[in-house]
């Protein structure tokens, strides 16, 4: 039978209940895949004239994650950011996310954040990546993308980083 959303989010559930984070969003990759596996939910969910934005799939009222259907803005770039204390876990249904991961190089006292690219790679249809807390990446998707994103939290009302270009620099590749 086809692993289903209801699947996954009941899953998902159970292994945030029941496993400290990182074995919990071990899980919950491997079972985002199998969810992006199954091409019928990717057709439920996302149509050719769906429009940009986001989607709420699932809020789950005990544990707080939400599973969230992205429409991508062709060429659009995303500034760094982290999910503060929460995490998120990215999947590509269509196209692919281009993700920049960045380290911080300069003193976690000083206001301003001195970032270096740490890693570069693809998140192609079917690919999956987890990001725990405090993890500062960004996104860029060239073209009409679909991803399914799970978060930890409401994120829109949690404190966490956000690149602000008149206080924060990003050091050039060497
Ligand atoms: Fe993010």
């Amino acid at each position: 039978m086809a692993y289903e959303l209801a699947n996954f989010c009941a899953d998902a559930r159970a292994s945030l209940k029941a496993k400290p984070l990182a074995g919990a969003l071990d899980d919950m990759a491997v079972n985002l895949r199998k969810l992006l596996a199954n091409s019928d939910f990717v057709r439920e969910t996302f149509k050719d004239d769906t429009p940009v934005g986001k989607r709420e799939l699932f809020h789950d009222a005990e544990t707080d994650f939400y599973v969230l259907a992205h429409v991508q803005e062709p060429g659009k770039k995303g500034n760094p950011h982290s999910h503060g204390n929460s995490w998120a876990i990215y999947g590509n249904a269509k196209a692919f996310t281009e993700m920049t991961e960045w380290r911080r190089v300069n003193g976690e006292n000083e206001a301003a954040h001195v970032l270096e690219q740490s890693d570069l790679y693809k998140l192609e249809p079917g690919q999956v990546r987890a990001y725990g807390p405090n993890v500062i990446h960004s996104t860029r998707h060239p073209h009409p993308a679909w991803v399914i994103r799970v978060t930890g939290t409401d994120l829109d009302h949690l404190p966490r980083y956000h690149f602000n270009r008149n206080r924060d620099r990003i050091l050039e590749q060497a």
